[in-house]
């Protein structure tokens, strides 16, 4: 982890501050503004996400709440970068010191990354996550592992991975009898929340894959200094080496919404290849638009036009389920629901001031 200056320590909770505040002080208030307005004017079209984002951003204050959210993203970012930069070398020298020691890393320097991750900035973080400044680079993992508590506002516990935690004990619920030998997460990042299902299934071998060869470096430095064996890939999860039914469980989380239609059935195919007979996938996001209001749905305009997430306002619109069935899954094994978050039964802070309203979506299906 990048250790911060005292004044880019104070930068940081200055910043992880006003998105609480944007979040849960001057968010819910916009509503009023809708229920006032926009719905009465708009009538039977109201039921269009984003023709009520359309209408919204009429409004000074909802620009003036995209301009502060924009301003403040970009404000995250800039601070991770800065501390960063400093110390990018000797974050790389104590990686590769941290490696090697328990389960794996490997990276292929052929991978294609795909289109929906090279051809913009992902949440406005320049260069994404696979973009690499050296030999050796973890640049982006640091600059993930530093970020996401300030994004997640800190709802996600020390080690933001409290959807992992969440995910795997709601797993354990639902599926008593399913005893994994071998689990892959896609798009796992830096394995913030792969690290979880190591612990839930002590057994399991754990896989992760991801596109990007800086935050896998990280990933796996990570893993083994906080003691856990993960094997870390850098794959796209559209067409992966693996041998078909060679796991039991296929997690992904807030993965699907950065990629595309074209990649989403491959990835479910690909999901269906490898899971073994009476295995589980699950795959958590946000939630889909049929589980909220039209006003609801229409707050992941931001994310979409400013933040640079354009497939949210089309991935939370399918219908899952139905892929799944397209993807070799029966229809009448596929499910959906939500986890409750382990950390806000714990700490029961102000819903809105997590991004998840203290529960994580999932959908999914068994083989
Ligand atoms: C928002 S991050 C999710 C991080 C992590 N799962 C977590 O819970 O914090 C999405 C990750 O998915 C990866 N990704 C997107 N498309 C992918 C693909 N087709 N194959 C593998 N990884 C992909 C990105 O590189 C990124 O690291």
């Amino acid at each position: 982890m990048p250790t911060p200056t005292h004044d880019e320590a104070a930068h940081e909770i200055f910043c992880q501050n006003l998105a609480v505040k944007l979040e849960a002080g001057i968010r819910p208030q916009l509503r009023g503004l809708y229920e006032q307005h926009v719905k009465p004017d708009l009538g039977e079209q109201n039921h269009n996400p984003r023709t009520i984002a359309k209408a919204m951003r009429k409004f000074d204050r909802t620009r003036l709440w995209y301009r502060l959210r924009t301003d403040n993203q970009d404000r995250m970012y800039t601070i991770s970068a800065e501390m960063i930069d400093g110390q990018i070398e000797s974050l790389a020298t104590k990686a590769k010191a941290n490696s090697g020691k328990l389960g794996s890393l490997r990276l292929d320097p052929a991978l294609k990354v795909p289109g929906y991750l090279s051809e913009l900035d992902i949440h406005r973080k320049p260069g994404g996550y696979h973009t690499e400044f050296m030999a050796d680079d973890v640049a982006a993992g640091a600059q993930y592992d530093r970020t996401i508590t300030v994004h997640n506002m800190g709802s996600q516990g020390p080690n933001n991975d409290d959807p992992g935690l969440s995910l795997a004990a709601e797993i354990k619920r639902r599926f008593p009898k399913l005893n994994p030998r071998r689990i892959l997460d896609l798009g796992c990042t830096i394995g913030n929340n792969t690290l979880p299902y190591a612990d839930a299934f002590p057994d399991a071998e754990v896989h992760g894959i991801d596109c990007s060869a800086p935050c896998l470096r990280y990933a796996h430095a990570r893993a083994n200094a906080l003691g856990a064996s993960v094997h870390f890939h850098q794959m796209n999860a559209e067409q992966m080496s693996f041998a078909a039914g060679s796991f039991d469980l296929v997690i992904s989380r807030i993965l699907l919404h950065e990629t595309s239609s074209a990649a989403l059935p491959r990835i479910f195919r690909e999901c269906s290849r490898l899971l073994s007979t009476g295995g589980v996938m699950l795959h958590s996001d946000a939630p889909q638009f049929n589980e909220m209001d039209a006003y609801r749905a229409s707050l992941r305009d931001w994310d979409a036009t400013c933040n640079n997430e354009p497939f949210m306002l089309t991935v939370y619109n399918l219908a899952l389920e139905d892929m799944y069935a397209e993807a070799d899954f029966e229809r009448t094994r596929t499910f959906r629901g939500y986890a409750p978050s382990v950390h806000f039964q714990q700490h029961r802070t102000d819903p809105h001031a997590t991004r998840s309203g203290g529960q994580y979506f999932f959908t999914g299906a068994i083989k």
